[in-house]
Protein backbone atom coordinates (compact mmCIF):
# COMPACT_ATOMS: atom_id res chain seq x y z
CA UNK A 1 0.00 0.00 0.00
CA UNK A 2 1.06 3.59 -0.70
CA UNK A 3 0.45 6.72 1.49
CA UNK A 4 0.83 9.90 1.66
CA UNK A 5 3.77 11.29 4.19
CA UNK A 6 2.52 12.25 7.56
CA UNK A 7 4.50 12.27 10.64
CA UNK A 8 7.00 9.68 11.86
CA UNK A 9 6.12 10.00 15.66
CA UNK A 10 4.58 6.65 17.28
CA UNK A 11 1.06 5.68 17.19
CA UNK A 12 0.73 6.20 20.63
CA UNK A 13 2.35 10.14 20.23
CA UNK A 14 0.55 10.65 17.32
CA UNK A 15 -2.85 9.69 19.19
CA UNK A 16 -2.07 11.61 22.09
CA UNK A 17 -1.64 14.60 19.96
CA UNK A 18 -4.82 14.57 18.30
CA UNK A 19 -6.69 13.98 21.72
CA UNK A 20 -5.27 16.45 23.43
CA UNK A 21 -5.30 18.88 21.06
CA UNK A 22 -7.11 18.27 17.70
CA UNK A 23 -6.98 21.21 15.81
CA UNK A 24 -2.99 22.15 16.50
CA UNK A 25 -2.27 18.41 14.75
CA UNK A 26 -4.33 18.96 12.00
CA UNK A 27 -2.91 21.95 11.38
CA UNK A 28 0.67 20.97 12.14
CA UNK A 29 0.56 18.21 9.63
CA UNK A 30 -1.16 20.30 7.25
CA UNK A 31 1.60 22.56 7.60
CA UNK A 32 4.47 19.87 7.05
CA UNK A 33 3.19 17.47 4.81
CA UNK A 34 0.37 19.56 2.56
CA UNK A 35 -3.46 19.14 2.32
CA UNK A 36 -3.41 15.53 2.48
CA UNK A 37 -1.58 13.17 4.76
CA UNK A 38 -1.23 10.33 6.73
CA UNK A 39 -1.51 9.91 10.64
CA UNK A 40 -1.71 6.47 12.76
CA UNK A 41 -3.76 5.95 15.69
CA UNK A 42 -3.46 3.44 18.08
CA UNK A 43 -6.01 0.46 17.48
CA UNK A 44 -5.44 0.58 13.68
CA UNK A 45 -3.12 -1.65 11.86
CA UNK A 46 -3.11 0.71 8.88
CA UNK A 47 -2.54 4.75 8.46
CA UNK A 48 -5.78 6.98 8.37
CA UNK A 49 -5.21 9.23 5.04
CA UNK A 50 -6.66 13.07 5.69
CA UNK A 51 -7.73 14.70 2.91
CA UNK A 52 -8.89 18.49 2.46
CA UNK A 53 -8.18 18.99 -1.07
CA UNK A 54 -11.80 18.81 -2.52
CA UNK A 55 -11.23 17.57 -5.72
CA UNK A 56 -9.75 14.58 -3.45
CA UNK A 57 -12.83 14.53 -1.58
CA UNK A 58 -14.99 14.67 -4.49
CA UNK A 59 -13.55 11.40 -5.57
CA UNK A 60 -13.46 9.77 -2.19
CA UNK A 61 -17.30 10.46 -1.67
CA UNK A 62 -18.36 9.62 -5.54
CA UNK A 63 -17.35 6.10 -5.37
CA UNK A 64 -16.95 4.51 -1.96
CA UNK A 65 -19.81 4.04 0.72
CA UNK A 66 -17.95 1.51 2.87
CA UNK A 67 -16.73 2.54 6.39
CA UNK A 68 -13.62 2.49 8.28
CA UNK A 69 -13.61 0.35 11.42
CA UNK A 70 -13.35 3.27 13.71
CA UNK A 71 -17.23 4.05 13.32
CA UNK A 72 -18.28 0.95 14.25
CA UNK A 73 -16.35 -0.26 17.32
CA UNK A 74 -17.29 3.48 18.68
CA UNK A 75 -21.03 3.46 17.89
CA UNK A 76 -22.78 -0.25 17.39
CA UNK A 77 -22.53 -0.56 21.35
CA UNK A 78 -24.86 1.87 21.22
CA UNK A 79 -26.72 2.46 17.92
CA UNK A 80 -27.14 -1.48 17.17
CA UNK A 81 -26.13 -3.88 14.67
CA UNK A 82 -28.93 -2.60 12.28
CA UNK A 83 -28.11 1.34 12.49
CA UNK A 84 -28.11 3.18 9.17
CA UNK A 85 -24.94 4.94 10.29
CA UNK A 86 -23.25 1.53 10.76
CA UNK A 87 -24.86 -0.86 7.86
CA UNK A 88 -22.67 -0.99 4.55
CA UNK A 89 -23.32 -1.76 1.05
CA UNK A 90 -26.86 -3.04 0.13
CA UNK A 91 -28.23 -2.98 3.56
CA UNK A 92 -27.11 0.43 4.01
CA UNK A 93 -28.72 1.82 0.71
CA UNK A 94 -32.05 0.11 1.35
CA UNK A 95 -32.41 2.21 4.88
CA UNK A 96 -31.40 5.30 2.83
CA UNK A 97 -34.19 5.09 1.04
CA UNK A 98 -36.81 4.52 3.20
CA UNK A 99 -35.16 6.98 5.56
CA UNK A 100 -34.69 9.84 3.26
CA UNK A 101 -38.52 10.83 2.97
CA UNK A 102 -39.65 11.83 6.76
CA UNK A 103 -36.25 13.99 6.80
CA UNK A 104 -36.73 15.74 3.31
CA UNK A 105 -37.38 19.50 2.70
CA UNK A 106 -41.02 20.01 2.87
CA UNK A 107 -41.60 17.43 5.66
CA UNK A 108 -39.49 19.41 8.06
CA UNK A 109 -42.17 22.68 8.24
CA UNK A 110 -44.07 19.99 10.12
CA UNK A 111 -41.76 20.21 13.07
CA UNK A 112 -40.88 24.25 12.90
CA UNK A 113 -43.68 24.57 15.68
CA UNK A 114 -42.92 21.63 18.09
CA UNK A 115 -39.13 23.45 17.84
CA UNK A 116 -40.27 26.56 18.42
CA UNK A 117 -42.59 25.57 21.09
CA UNK A 118 -39.82 24.07 22.70
CA UNK A 119 -37.10 26.22 22.25
CA UNK A 120 -39.76 28.78 23.62
CA UNK A 121 -40.21 26.70 27.11
CA UNK A 122 -36.52 26.30 27.69
CA UNK A 123 -35.72 30.73 27.29
CA UNK A 124 -38.32 30.92 30.04
CA UNK A 125 -36.43 28.80 32.12
CA UNK A 126 -33.05 30.57 31.52
CA UNK A 127 -31.37 32.78 34.65
CA UNK A 128 -31.34 36.93 34.24
CA UNK A 129 -28.57 38.60 34.93
CA UNK A 130 -26.48 35.37 35.62
CA UNK A 131 -23.50 33.38 34.42
CA UNK A 132 -24.68 29.82 33.04
CA UNK A 133 -23.23 27.68 30.15
CA UNK A 134 -25.78 27.80 27.28
CA UNK A 135 -24.82 24.10 25.42
CA UNK A 136 -26.13 21.92 28.12
CA UNK A 137 -29.23 24.16 27.72
CA UNK A 138 -29.22 23.16 23.68
CA UNK A 139 -28.72 19.70 24.82
CA UNK A 140 -32.16 20.12 26.23
CA UNK A 141 -33.97 21.39 23.65
CA UNK A 142 -32.22 19.12 21.04
CA UNK A 143 -33.20 16.33 23.51
CA UNK A 144 -37.01 17.41 23.87
CA UNK A 145 -36.71 18.01 20.17
CA UNK A 146 -36.65 14.48 19.30
CA UNK A 147 -38.53 13.27 21.97
CA UNK A 148 -41.15 14.78 20.17
CA UNK A 149 -40.72 15.14 16.57
CA UNK A 150 -38.65 11.88 15.87
CA UNK A 151 -39.70 9.31 18.39
CA UNK A 152 -43.24 11.40 19.20
CA UNK A 153 -43.33 10.17 22.56
CA UNK A 154 -46.68 11.52 23.86
CA UNK A 155 -47.24 9.71 27.37
CA UNK A 156 -45.66 11.89 30.21
CA UNK A 157 -44.08 9.67 32.22
CA UNK A 158 -42.18 8.16 29.81
CA UNK A 159 -41.39 10.53 27.86
CA UNK A 160 -39.82 12.18 31.75
CA UNK A 161 -37.84 9.05 32.48
CA UNK A 162 -36.33 9.30 28.93
CA UNK A 163 -35.70 12.86 29.29
CA UNK A 164 -33.04 11.72 32.64
CA UNK A 165 -32.07 8.39 31.20
CA UNK A 166 -31.02 9.29 28.05
CA UNK A 167 -28.54 12.23 28.82
CA UNK A 168 -27.04 9.95 31.48
CA UNK A 169 -26.15 7.24 28.76
CA UNK A 170 -24.98 10.10 25.88
CA UNK A 171 -23.13 11.50 28.67
CA UNK A 172 -20.91 8.30 29.86
CA UNK A 173 -20.75 7.29 25.56
CA UNK A 174 -18.98 11.47 25.55
CA UNK A 175 -16.50 10.00 28.03
CA UNK A 176 -12.74 10.90 26.30
CA UNK A 177 -11.61 8.77 28.73
CA UNK A 178 -14.06 5.87 28.13
CA UNK A 179 -12.62 5.77 24.22
CA UNK A 180 -9.36 5.43 25.15
CA UNK A 181 -9.97 2.70 27.38
CA UNK A 182 -12.34 1.05 24.32
CA UNK A 183 -9.40 1.85 22.04
CA UNK A 184 -7.07 0.08 24.07
CA UNK A 185 -8.89 -2.60 25.33
CA UNK A 186 -9.34 -4.12 21.80
CA UNK A 187 -5.59 -3.27 21.11
CA UNK A 188 -4.71 -5.53 24.50
CA UNK A 189 -7.73 -7.43 23.78
CA UNK A 190 -9.05 -6.42 27.55
CA UNK A 191 -12.34 -7.19 28.40
CA UNK A 192 -15.20 -4.59 27.06
CA UNK A 193 -15.32 -1.31 29.19
CA UNK A 194 -18.82 -0.36 27.67
CA UNK A 195 -20.55 -3.34 29.65
CA UNK A 196 -21.85 -0.86 32.63
CA UNK A 197 -23.27 1.66 30.03
CA UNK A 198 -25.40 -1.69 28.61
CA UNK A 199 -27.27 -1.93 31.75
CA UNK A 200 -28.41 1.55 31.52
CA UNK A 201 -29.05 1.46 27.91
CA UNK A 202 -31.19 -1.72 28.29
CA UNK A 203 -33.79 0.00 30.78
CA UNK A 204 -34.22 2.87 27.86
CA UNK A 205 -34.53 -0.35 25.38
CA UNK A 206 -37.56 -1.50 27.56
CA UNK A 207 -39.12 2.02 27.02
CA UNK A 208 -38.68 2.48 23.54
CA UNK A 209 -40.07 -1.25 22.73
CA UNK A 210 -42.97 -0.22 25.07
CA UNK A 211 -44.01 2.75 23.10
CA UNK A 212 -43.42 0.42 19.13
CA UNK A 213 -45.87 -1.96 20.77
CA UNK A 214 -48.19 0.74 21.50
CA UNK A 215 -47.98 2.25 18.00
CA UNK A 216 -48.36 -0.94 16.60
CA UNK A 217 -51.73 -1.96 18.73
CA UNK A 218 -53.17 0.85 17.91
CA UNK A 219 -52.64 0.64 14.70
CA UNK A 220 -52.99 4.66 13.61
CA UNK A 221 -49.58 5.33 12.87
CA UNK A 222 -50.24 6.69 9.82
CA UNK A 223 -51.99 9.72 11.44
CA UNK A 224 -49.29 10.60 13.42
CA UNK A 225 -46.30 13.52 11.82
CA UNK A 226 -43.28 12.05 14.13
CA UNK A 227 -40.85 9.88 12.37
CA UNK A 228 -40.91 6.78 14.31
CA UNK A 229 -44.74 6.66 12.83
CA UNK A 230 -43.37 7.50 9.04
CA UNK A 231 -40.40 4.45 9.92
CA UNK A 232 -43.18 1.91 11.38
CA UNK A 233 -45.50 2.73 7.54
CA UNK A 234 -42.88 2.70 5.49
CA UNK A 235 -41.99 -0.51 3.83
CA UNK A 236 -38.40 -1.85 1.74
CA UNK A 237 -38.49 -2.07 -1.86
CA UNK A 238 -39.81 -6.74 -1.12
CA UNK A 239 -42.85 -5.12 0.91
CA UNK A 240 -41.17 -5.75 4.13
CA UNK A 241 -41.04 -3.46 7.30
CA UNK A 242 -38.54 -2.51 9.98
CA UNK A 243 -38.92 -5.35 12.92
CA UNK A 244 -39.24 -3.59 16.39
CA UNK A 245 -35.60 -4.24 16.95
CA UNK A 246 -34.22 -2.43 13.93
CA UNK A 247 -36.82 0.51 14.45
CA UNK A 248 -34.98 0.46 17.97
CA UNK A 249 -31.67 1.04 16.50
CA UNK A 250 -32.54 3.81 14.10
CA UNK A 251 -34.15 5.55 16.54
CA UNK A 252 -31.16 5.43 19.09
CA UNK A 253 -29.13 6.11 15.92
CA UNK A 254 -31.05 9.00 15.14
CA UNK A 255 -31.21 10.33 18.64
CA UNK A 256 -27.16 9.96 19.14
CA UNK A 257 -26.65 11.19 15.59
CA UNK A 258 -29.13 14.36 15.67
CA UNK A 259 -29.21 15.50 19.17
CA UNK A 260 -25.66 16.34 20.54
CA UNK A 261 -24.32 17.68 16.71
CA UNK A 262 -27.29 20.02 16.63
CA UNK A 263 -26.54 21.46 20.34
CA UNK A 264 -23.17 21.51 20.07
CA UNK A 265 -23.36 23.37 16.47
CA UNK A 266 -25.92 25.84 18.35
CA UNK A 267 -23.37 26.70 21.25
CA UNK A 268 -20.44 27.41 18.92
CA UNK A 269 -22.89 29.36 16.41
CA UNK A 270 -23.43 31.29 19.74
CA UNK A 271 -19.62 31.43 20.63
CA UNK A 272 -19.07 33.11 17.52
CA UNK A 273 -21.73 35.47 17.19
CA UNK A 274 -21.11 36.93 20.49
CA UNK A 275 -17.34 38.08 19.88
CA UNK A 276 -18.31 39.30 16.05
CA UNK A 277 -20.86 42.24 17.30
CA UNK A 278 -21.66 43.21 13.75
CA UNK A 279 -22.62 40.22 12.49
CA UNK A 280 -25.13 39.72 15.80
CA UNK A 281 -26.44 42.74 15.24
CA UNK A 282 -26.97 42.32 11.53
CA UNK A 283 -28.90 39.00 12.50
CA UNK A 284 -31.32 40.00 15.17
CA UNK A 285 -32.56 43.36 12.94
CA UNK A 286 -33.14 40.34 10.35
CA UNK A 287 -35.05 38.13 12.99
CA UNK A 288 -37.21 40.80 14.25
CA UNK A 289 -38.25 41.84 10.68
CA UNK A 290 -39.18 38.01 10.12
CA UNK A 291 -36.06 37.25 7.22
CA UNK A 292 -34.05 34.20 7.11
CA UNK A 293 -31.11 34.70 4.80
CA UNK A 294 -28.81 36.24 6.72
CA UNK A 295 -29.09 33.55 9.72
CA UNK A 296 -28.96 30.84 7.30
CA UNK A 297 -26.03 32.10 6.25
CA UNK A 298 -24.52 32.49 9.83
CA UNK A 299 -25.70 28.91 10.13
CA UNK A 300 -23.26 27.88 7.43
CA UNK A 301 -20.36 30.01 8.60
CA UNK A 302 -20.81 28.62 11.74
CA UNK A 303 -21.02 25.37 10.76
CA UNK A 304 -17.80 26.27 8.48
CA UNK A 305 -15.77 27.45 11.70
CA UNK A 306 -16.70 25.24 13.83
CA UNK A 307 -17.77 21.86 12.15
CA UNK A 308 -18.62 19.71 15.18
CA UNK A 309 -17.80 16.41 13.92
CA UNK A 310 -14.18 16.75 12.65
CA UNK A 311 -14.01 13.39 10.78
CA UNK A 312 -16.53 10.94 7.84
CA UNK A 313 -14.58 8.82 6.72
CA UNK A 314 -14.53 5.51 4.35
CA UNK A 315 -12.99 2.62 3.58
CA UNK A 316 -11.83 2.58 -0.13
CA UNK A 317 -13.54 -0.53 -2.45
CA UNK A 318 -11.65 0.97 -5.17
CA UNK A 319 -8.11 2.60 -5.94
CA UNK A 320 -8.43 6.49 -5.47
CA UNK A 321 -6.54 8.82 -8.25
CA UNK A 322 -6.57 12.12 -8.44
CA UNK A 323 -3.90 15.36 -8.84
CA UNK A 324 -0.60 13.89 -6.84
CA UNK A 325 -2.32 11.30 -4.78
CA UNK A 326 -2.76 7.37 -5.47
CA UNK A 327 -4.58 5.53 -2.74
CA UNK A 328 -5.53 1.77 -3.07
CA UNK A 329 -8.37 0.13 -2.21
CA UNK A 330 -8.53 -0.68 1.46
CA UNK A 331 -6.64 2.00 2.19
CA UNK A 332 -8.96 4.34 5.38
CA UNK A 333 -9.53 7.71 3.99
CA UNK A 334 -11.43 10.44 5.63
CA UNK A 335 -11.58 14.07 4.90
CA UNK A 336 -10.33 16.29 7.63
CA UNK A 337 -13.36 18.90 7.67
CA UNK A 338 -12.11 21.44 10.15
CA UNK A 339 -8.69 21.58 7.32
CA UNK A 340 -11.17 21.44 4.09
CA UNK A 341 -13.16 24.49 5.76
CA UNK A 342 -10.04 26.87 6.36
CA UNK A 343 -8.12 26.80 3.17
CA UNK A 344 -7.67 30.09 2.12
CA UNK A 345 -8.17 29.31 -1.56
CA UNK A 346 -12.18 28.01 -0.98
CA UNK A 347 -12.53 30.79 1.80
CA UNK A 348 -10.77 34.36 1.95
CA UNK A 349 -9.36 35.30 5.80
CA UNK A 350 -10.48 31.72 6.51
CA UNK A 351 -10.67 32.21 10.10
CA UNK A 352 -13.00 35.16 10.15
CA UNK A 353 -16.36 34.92 11.18
CA UNK A 354 -18.02 36.55 7.64
CA UNK A 355 -21.69 34.94 7.27
CA UNK A 356 -21.42 37.53 4.18
CA UNK A 357 -19.68 35.42 2.15
CA UNK A 358 -22.35 32.81 1.70
CA UNK A 359 -24.63 35.58 1.21
CA UNK A 360 -22.35 36.32 -1.95
CA UNK A 361 -22.22 32.11 -2.85
CA UNK A 362 -23.85 29.18 -1.64
CA UNK A 363 -21.07 26.57 -0.07
CA UNK A 364 -19.87 24.08 -2.77
CA UNK A 365 -20.32 20.50 -2.59
CA UNK A 366 -17.36 19.05 -1.56
CA UNK A 367 -15.36 22.48 -0.15
CA UNK A 368 -18.24 22.73 3.02
CA UNK A 369 -18.93 19.39 4.51
CA UNK A 370 -20.32 19.63 7.83
CA UNK A 371 -22.05 16.75 6.87
CA UNK A 372 -20.18 14.84 5.26
CA UNK A 373 -20.98 13.57 1.60
CA UNK A 374 -22.44 11.24 -1.02
CA UNK A 375 -24.48 8.49 -0.14
CA UNK A 376 -23.81 8.49 3.31
CA UNK A 377 -24.04 12.42 3.68
CA UNK A 378 -25.64 13.20 6.57
CA UNK A 379 -29.62 12.07 7.00
CA UNK A 380 -31.07 14.91 9.21
CA UNK A 381 -28.77 18.18 7.45
CA UNK A 382 -31.96 19.99 6.78
CA UNK A 383 -33.65 18.53 9.88
CA UNK A 384 -30.58 20.02 11.98
CA UNK A 385 -30.81 23.59 9.96
CA UNK A 386 -33.86 24.36 9.82
CA UNK A 387 -33.46 23.53 14.33
CA UNK A 388 -30.86 25.77 14.40
CA UNK A 389 -32.77 28.29 12.37
CA UNK A 390 -36.12 28.25 14.61
CA UNK A 391 -33.62 28.07 17.66
CA UNK A 392 -31.56 30.71 17.07
CA UNK A 393 -34.42 33.25 16.02
CA UNK A 394 -36.59 32.40 19.17
CA UNK A 395 -33.38 33.25 21.69
CA UNK A 396 -32.64 36.14 20.03
CA UNK A 397 -36.09 37.50 19.92
CA UNK A 398 -36.19 36.97 23.21
CA UNK A 399 -32.94 37.84 24.84
CA UNK A 400 -29.99 39.98 24.65
CA UNK A 401 -27.38 37.71 25.21
CA UNK A 402 -24.26 38.44 26.08
CA UNK A 403 -20.67 36.72 26.85
CA UNK A 404 -19.55 35.72 30.02
CA UNK A 405 -15.95 35.15 29.30
CA UNK A 406 -13.39 37.26 27.23
CA UNK A 407 -11.77 34.54 25.57
CA UNK A 408 -13.09 32.31 22.68
CA UNK A 409 -14.03 28.89 23.83
CA UNK A 410 -11.57 26.13 23.46
CA UNK A 411 -12.38 22.50 22.28
CA UNK A 412 -13.57 19.62 23.98
CA UNK A 413 -14.57 16.53 22.45
CA UNK A 414 -17.19 14.97 23.59
CA UNK A 415 -18.02 11.09 21.88
CA UNK A 416 -18.10 12.06 17.60
CA UNK A 417 -18.11 15.94 18.14
CA UNK A 418 -16.05 18.93 18.99
CA UNK A 419 -17.65 21.11 21.36
CA UNK A 420 -16.88 24.58 23.10
CA UNK A 421 -14.90 23.43 26.08
CA UNK A 422 -16.67 25.69 28.93
CA UNK A 423 -19.66 25.24 26.96
CA UNK A 424 -20.05 28.79 25.93
CA UNK A 425 -21.08 30.83 29.07
CA UNK A 426 -23.22 33.73 28.82
CA UNK A 427 -25.28 36.53 30.78
CA UNK A 428 -28.80 36.80 29.27
CA UNK A 429 -31.41 40.18 29.94
CA UNK A 430 -34.91 39.53 28.82
CA UNK A 431 -35.65 42.20 25.49
CA UNK A 432 -38.96 43.84 25.30
CA UNK A 433 -42.35 41.33 25.21
CA UNK A 434 -43.27 39.46 22.40
CA UNK A 435 -44.90 41.73 19.95
CA UNK A 436 -47.15 40.00 16.97
CA UNK A 437 -44.91 40.80 13.95
CA UNK A 438 -43.75 39.57 10.90
CA UNK A 439 -43.97 35.75 11.01
CA UNK A 440 -41.40 33.56 9.38
CA UNK A 441 -38.75 31.52 11.03
CA UNK A 442 -38.78 31.94 15.16
CA UNK A 443 -42.83 33.10 14.98
CA UNK A 444 -44.56 37.05 15.62
CA UNK A 445 -40.79 38.81 16.11
CA UNK A 446 -40.57 40.87 19.72
CA UNK A 447 -39.83 45.03 19.41
CA UNK A 448 -36.37 45.37 18.97
CA UNK A 449 -33.45 46.21 21.56
CA UNK A 450 -30.24 46.23 20.12
CA UNK A 451 -27.49 44.27 21.74
CA UNK A 452 -24.55 45.88 23.51
CA UNK A 453 -21.15 46.49 23.09
CA UNK A 454 -19.17 43.17 22.08
CA UNK A 455 -15.89 41.74 21.44
CA UNK A 456 -13.83 42.28 18.13
CA UNK A 457 -14.39 39.48 15.67
CA UNK A 458 -12.13 36.59 16.14
CA UNK A 459 -9.31 36.30 13.65
CA UNK A 460 -7.47 33.26 14.72
CA UNK A 461 -7.15 29.42 14.73
CA UNK A 462 -9.49 28.06 17.76
CA UNK A 463 -7.35 25.96 19.99
CA UNK A 464 -7.93 22.96 20.50
C1 LIG B 1 -25.46 20.21 13.08
C2 LIG B 1 -25.93 18.98 13.25
C3 LIG B 1 -25.38 17.76 12.58
C4 LIG B 1 -24.12 17.53 12.08
C5 LIG B 1 -22.93 18.47 12.06
C6 LIG B 1 -24.14 16.18 11.54
C7 LIG B 1 -23.06 15.58 10.92
C8 LIG B 1 -23.07 14.31 10.38
C9 LIG B 1 -21.95 13.70 9.72
C10 LIG B 1 -20.59 14.33 9.50
C11 LIG B 1 -22.35 12.47 9.31
C12 LIG B 1 -21.49 11.45 8.56
C13 LIG B 1 -21.68 11.67 7.10
C14 LIG B 1 -20.72 10.89 6.23
O1 LIG B 1 -20.19 9.86 6.66
O2 LIG B 1 -20.53 11.32 5.08
C15 LIG B 1 -23.73 12.30 9.71
C16 LIG B 1 -24.47 11.19 9.45
C17 LIG B 1 -25.76 11.01 9.89
N1 LIG B 1 -26.53 11.92 10.57
FE1 LIG B 1 -26.01 13.80 11.07
N2 LIG B 1 -25.38 15.63 11.74
C18 LIG B 1 -26.16 16.56 12.36
C19 LIG B 1 -27.50 16.42 12.71
C20 LIG B 1 -28.25 15.29 12.50
C21 LIG B 1 -29.64 15.15 12.83
C22 LIG B 1 -30.51 16.26 13.45
C23 LIG B 1 -30.01 13.88 12.52
C24 LIG B 1 -31.34 13.19 12.67
C25 LIG B 1 -32.26 13.51 13.55
C26 LIG B 1 -28.84 13.23 11.95
C27 LIG B 1 -28.82 11.93 11.48
C28 LIG B 1 -27.75 11.35 10.82
C29 LIG B 1 -27.78 10.00 10.26
C30 LIG B 1 -28.94 9.02 10.33
C31 LIG B 1 -26.53 9.79 9.67
C32 LIG B 1 -26.06 8.54 8.94
C33 LIG B 1 -26.29 8.66 7.45
C34 LIG B 1 -25.83 7.44 6.67
O3 LIG B 1 -24.86 6.78 7.08
O4 LIG B 1 -26.44 7.16 5.62
N3 LIG B 1 -27.80 14.12 11.95
N4 LIG B 1 -24.15 13.45 10.36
Amino acid sequence: MSYPPGPTEAPAVQTARWIARPIAFLEDCRRRFGPNFSVRFIGFTTPTVMLSDPQAIRELYRGNHDLPPGRTFALRPIMGARSILLLEGEEHLARRKLMLPPFHGERMRAYEDTVREVAQDEIERWPLEQTFPLHPSMQAITLEVILRAVFGVTDPHRRARLREMLPRLLNDTASGRLQLRVLVARRLGRSDPLADLRELARAIDDLLFAEIAERRAAADGDGHEDILSQLMAARFEDGSQMADQELRDQLMTLLLAGHETTATALAWTFDLLLRNPAALSRLTAEVDEGGDDYLRAVISESLRLRPVVPLAGRRLVRDLRTDGLELEAGSDVTPAIWLTHTRGDLYPEPYAFRPERFLEQPPTTYGWIPFGGGVRRCLGGAFAELEMRVVLAAILRRRDVQAASRRAERITRRNVTFSPRKGTRVRVRRRAEPAAGPGGVGGAADAAAGPDERRPAERQPVSG
